[in-house]
This record gives structure tokens, sequence and C-alpha cells, in this order.
């Protein structure tokens, strides 16, 4: 039976005439009520934590916008948290790290003392969804996938080109397997959880898959993904999840068909008519800046990506997070632009 829910349909492999759509970061600093609540609660990391506010913060963007989902309001270093590294968020400079603690000391059976929050927040959003009269929206969960964790974990912050993670990956390799079977052990726990606190789908973000060779791709990215797919295709059949390895280029095409997930999120410069082929669902990939920059050329950008997925299971977001410097009006003219067009 197909749900009455667009975006799960879709991810069923429904083909529906107008695609749903939500967008990376759909909350965030670009709307003026996120930028007040964050500064009632203090941090993002206080918002975070807080269920209340992550619910809340969840919803705002829904209440602007016909969002056919809601996501989760949290983030993907949580998981290097739960396990007993310290991270910070820093005003204006993103997360710090602190340093790698041995791998010993890492526990992924103990992590849900310090996720409880984010159970909590799925678990009030899939009340409060019918309750404010988004009986339509679906819910999603999410993780960071565990390369890009894992290059977070070592790098101590976010770097361009990850040099100390990847040194680790060929000078020890059985170190850096043993780090990456903790995270995914503890992202598969994470992510399974999350499905039974209310996420009706859930996505694997790989923020960083686009860095790595392809033999690298495949031990670092591709094998941990289809072993998280595996068993939360055996815990919870029918959820669906989706796999973004952001900017794997000519590798997409193997990651669709070797880990086993429901549908593809593509990044803004994988080519529309080559994923159209690998025969799932699709998700993605305007450009950021189309929608920070507005006017007609994001017309006709939303147009283009629309035709060219003509007859393809489609959800409709774009190739990476929403920019900061976005006019909300933007979203807004995206939003109609889609809801205008008749597909097939
Ligand atoms: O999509 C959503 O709206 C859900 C919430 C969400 C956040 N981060 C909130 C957030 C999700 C899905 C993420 C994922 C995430 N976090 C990724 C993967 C996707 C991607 O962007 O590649 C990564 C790499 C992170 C790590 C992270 N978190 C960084 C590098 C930063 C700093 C950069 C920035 O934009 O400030 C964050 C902070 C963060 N996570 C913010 C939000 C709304 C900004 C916090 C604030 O200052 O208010």
């Amino acid at each position: 039976m197909s749900s009455e829910k667009p975006f799960l349909a879709t991810l069923q492999g429904k083909v529906l005439p107008v695609p749903p759509v939500w967008l990376m970061r759909q909350a965030g600093r670009y709307l003026p009520e996120y930028r007040a609540l964050r500064q009632q609660a203090g941090s993002f990391q206080a918002m975070i934590a807080n269920p209340d506010y992550a619910t809340e913060v969840t919803l705002q963007p829904l209440r602007r916008f016909a969002f056919d989902a809601a996501i989760l309001f949290s983030d993907i270093l949580v998981i290097p948290a739960a396990l007993g590294q310290s991270v910070v968020f820093e005003d204006g400079r993103g997360p710090v790290l602190g340093k790698l603690p041995p791998l010993e000391s890492l526990d992924p059976a103990n992590i849900h003392g310090h996720l409880q929050p984010v159970y909590d927040t799925l678990a009030k959003l899939k009340d409060a969804l019918p309750r404010e009269g988004f009986e339509r929206t679906a819910l999603i969960g999410f993780a960071g996938a565990p390369w890009t964790i894992a290059c977070y974990m070592v790098e101590g912050a976010g770097s361009k080109e990850f040099s100390a993670t990847r040194s680790l990956a060929y000078g020890d390799p059985e170190t850096f397997a043993r780090l990456i079977e903790i995270i995914t052990h503890a992202t598969t726990e994470y992510l399974s959880r999350q499905i039974a606190s209310g996420a009706e789908a859930v996505q694997i973000f790989d923020s960083w898959a686009g860095v790595l060779p392809d033999a690298q791709f495949r031990r670092w990215v591709i094998e941990p993904a289809r072993k998280i797919v595996a068993a939360l295709k055996t815990r919870h059949p029918g959820v669906p999840v989706i796999g973004f390895p952001r900017a794997a280029g000519a590798m997409y095409a193997e990651y669709a068909r070797e880990t086993g997930i429901t549908a593809l999120g593509l990044d803004e410069r994988m080519d529309l008519r080559t994923a159209a082929k690998f025969a799932l669902p699709l998700q993605g990939n305007l450009d950021p800046f189309v929608l920070r920059a507005g006017g007609e050329v994001l017309d006709a950008e939303a147009d283009r990506i629309i035709s060219e997925l003509a007859g393809v299971p489609f959800v409709f977001n774009l190739g990476h997070g929403v920019n900061k410097e976005t006019p909300p009006e933007h979203v807004t003219r995206l939003v109609n632009r889609i809801r205008l067009k008749e597909r097939m």
C-alpha cells in the first residue's frame, strides 16, 4: 500500500505529478525566528540539547513553507560527543572537537544516555505534527556517515582536504577500520532508536565522501553504509533510508547499487540524466546559491531539474544545505514554482 504522505510514497517508488519538497538545513540562521530562539536559548548546543527548543525549531520552517517533510533539528556531531569526545560549537567558527580519545574508551553501547534528548524530540514531533495540521508531513531522522564522522573525530575540526584522516586510513588501516567500525555500530543503534522514537525515514549524510579515490571510497563509504542499511532494513522493514554521499561524482552509481539504500541524495554537481538511469528514487539537487540568488534563474533551474527527472520517483531538495544569507522569500518562490508544475 502506498503512503498518504507524498514524501513517503515517492520513496516507495511512486512518481507524483508534483514532486514532494523539503530542504536540507530548512531550519536555521536564514530564518529570523530561528535567530530569535537561538538567542533565547543561548547557543546552538543548548537548542539541540533541549527537546522543547529542538521541536519548535523543527516546526518553524513548516509554518512558513509548504514542505512535505520535517527534519529532526540536531547535528551529526552528537555521535562523537555521545562516544565521549568533547564537541563545542563556537560562534562564527563552527564545531571544535577535542583530541580523539583512545579507541578502547569509545563505547557504542553507552551512547543512548547522551542521545536521549534526540529521541525525546522525535517523540514530541510525532505528536506535534498532526496537532499543528501537518498530517501529510513526514518526519525524517538522520546521522552522519562513518567516514564523515571519522573525519571530524580525527581532524579535530572541519578541514578542507582531511589530510590527517586520509593519512591515518592509509598509514594504519587497522586502527582506522576499528574507528569506522565503532562509528558504524553507534550509528546503527542511533538510527534504529530514532525510528523507534518516531522517525519515518532516515538520511545518512556523508558530506566528505567526495575526497576519496575509488578503492578508499568502497572501503570507507560504501561498506559502512551497506552494513548500516542492512541492519536497519532487518529491524525496521519498510522504513526508507536515504544515502547522501556528497560529491561522489562517478562513484554515485556504485554507491546506489551496492549499499542497498532506498533513495539517493544528489549534490548540485551530479548530472541528473546519468542519475535518472540508476533505477531508484532520487533527491536533490538545486544549487543552494541559485536559491540564494532567487529570481528568474531560480525558476529556470527548478524547471530544468523537474523536467530532467520526469518519470523518476523524485524528491525536490537542494544539493547541500540552505545558505545562511538566503532570503526566506526565495524559498516561498521556489515552493510555489514546484507546486505550479504538472509533471509527466
Ligand atoms: O537539515 C536540517 O535542518 C537539520 C539539522 C542539521 C544541522 N546540521 C543543524 C545545524 C543537519 C542535518 C546537520 C548536518 C550536518 N552537520 C552535516 C552534514 C550536512 C552538511 O552540511 O554537509 C555536517 C557536516 C555538520 C557539522 C556542522 N554543524 C558544521 C560544519 C557546522 C558549522 C557550520 C554552520 O553552518 O554553522 C554545524 C552547525 C549547525 N548544524 C548549524 C545548524 C542549524 C548552525 C548552528 C548555528 O550557528 O545556529
